[in-house]
């Protein structure tokens, strides 16, 4: 459940944003009955008992509404208080947050009495503001602010309050958002170029992205072990469905070797296994650079997460299980010697897909007859993408521009007419009038919808990202 959908003049509220919407009956001081949502009214629940324990009683007033009884609503208003009041503060058949059940409007009591929004409000205004702040505790925001209503369309409504998760509300309260500009800034989709530091994993950047982006929808593709650095490219919401197609593209990386010893992880974190005072010359490195395989079938280092029979290699590795290796064939687009001394050399590498760095090492180290670890490793490209254009990882914090998944896919991009837009955002296929050679984007007025691949004479649903 997606508590985080906007409502707005622009947006009409959609049934199927909100289907899984439990409804539950809950029944105020007054005895009026109302349609609410199940968190939402948890979340009522406890701001409500908060408030109390501070000598505010709030009642509910209003919850769900049915499209028709937004319209009795709109139509009251209009015979109580005119048209440009209601115009400002009643929302359009069909275009009120109260359809979906996850917007409340509370009343204050006073001497067991329910004093409604629209009477007293001046004078209880200074009760309402302190209740404001303690929203976002709840998962509730202010949803038509004071200051915000070129924005929002609406005047200050200091009872009228949205739930939308804590995390959401959180960042929206405290950096004094609507919901608009939160929609703006956060729900976005694309790809996101990270210079991973040393001494962190991966998956800690995509923990950190996904709490800045308030998204559990991040991905990355090509793990960077904690030692190593650099590129790692990151796909946020609807772009983590592309991650197949980022991570079958070709790695660069600058990686230097320490000479002299060989450790079990084949890096420096790993356990010595052997030792020698092997030295390195010039005339070894021309050799090795010269002739090294472009293309061999490479042994998958032990410390790995690829997975034999179910499990990790690592795991065998940690409970002293045999194990064979498997091999993979990989392949040297670039290879270039990039400086050295007599106990270590550093080198730029183009490689295919799936390539460990520490084994190439490795295997040169076989090549020379010398015993030879990895002493660090910066990825600096990915298919299209480079380390120079990546954010550090400190200014993630600022929600930078993201890449569009148009952009970061070299598959060729169609225009759909009406009639094949209608069967694709039903997921049927297509015929192949666009000579799609393998995979298409679609696209209709400009919006991405999803990957076709070719299958005979006919396009058929590869990736969705409505
Ligand atoms: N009072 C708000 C704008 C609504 O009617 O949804
Ligand atoms: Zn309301």
């Amino acid at each position: 459940m997606n508590y985080k959908i906007l409502i707005n003049k622009e947006n009409p509220y959609n049934k199927g944003d909100f289907s899984n919407c439990g409804l539950v009956k809950y029944k105020n001081e007054f005895n009026e009955e109302f349609l609410i949502e199940k968190k939402c009214l948890q979340a009522y629940l406890k701001l409500k008992e908060d408030l109390a324990l501070n000598n505010i009683n709030i009642t509910l007033d209003s919850c769900y509404r049915s499209l028709e009884e937004q319209e009795d609503l709109i139509n009251n208003y209009l015979k109580s208080y005119g048209e440009e009041y209601t115009k400002h503060y009643v929302a359009e058949k069909g275009y009120s947050e109260h359809h979906s059940a996850l917007a409340i409007d509370i009343a204050l009591i006073v001497n067991n009495e329910k004093v409604g929004e629209l009477n007293k409000l001046e004078e209880y205004l200074p009760v309402f503001e302190r209740i404001i702040p303690k929203l976002k505790e709840y998962g509730f925001i202010l949803r038509y602010p004071k200051g915000k209503e070129e924005i929002t369309s609406y005047y200050y409504e200091p009872w009228h309050y949205r739930y939308v998760g804590k995390s959401t509300a959180k960042i929206i309260m405290d950096n004094n958002l609507t919901l608009e500009e939160y929609d703006k800034l956060y729900n976005r989709s694309g790809i996101l170029l990270v210079n991973k530091p040393k001494g962190i994993t991966s998956r800690d950047v995509v923990n950190k992205v996904g709490i800045l982006f308030d998204t559990k929808k991040v991905g990355h593709n090509g793990t960077l072990d904690p030692l190593a650095e650099g590129l790692l490219v990151v796909t946020i919401n609807k772009a983590t469905k592309i991650n197949e197609l980022l991570t079958s593209e070709d790695k660069e990386y600058i990686a230097s070797v320490k000479v002299g010893i060989e450790t079990d992880t084949l890096d420096l974190e790993g356990k010595v296994i052997r030792e020698s005072s092997s030295k390195i010359t010039k005339e070894m490195l021309s050799d090795l650079f010269a002739n090294f395989p472009k293309e061999y079938m490479q042994e998958i280092p032990l410390y790995s997460a690829v997975k034999i029979k179910g499990r990790k290699l690592y795991e065998y590795a940690r409970s002293n299980k045999e194990v064979d290796l498997p091999k993979r064939l990989v392949k040297i687009k670039e290879l270039e010697l990039l400086d050295y001394s007599s106990d270590s050399f550093s080198f730029r590498i183009l490689v295919s897909k799936g390539t460990y760095i520490r084994s190439i090492i490795k295997d040169m180290g076989e090549y020379l007859n010398i015993t030879c670890t990895m002493s660090n490793l910066i990825r600096t490209k990915q298919g299209m993408f480079s380390l120079k254009d990546a954010n550090n990882i400190e200014d993630i914090k600022k929600l930078p521009k993201l890449i569009s998944i148009e952009e970061a896919l070299n598959i060729k991009k169609i225009d759909l007419s009406k009639e094949d837009y209608n069967r694709v955002i039903n997921g049927a296929y297509i015929s192949n009038k666009y000579n799609v050679n393998d995979l298409g984007l679609l696209t209709y007025n400009n919006k991405v919808l999803a990957i076709y691949k070719r299958n005979g004479d006919n396009l058929v649903c590869y990736k969705m990202l409505k």
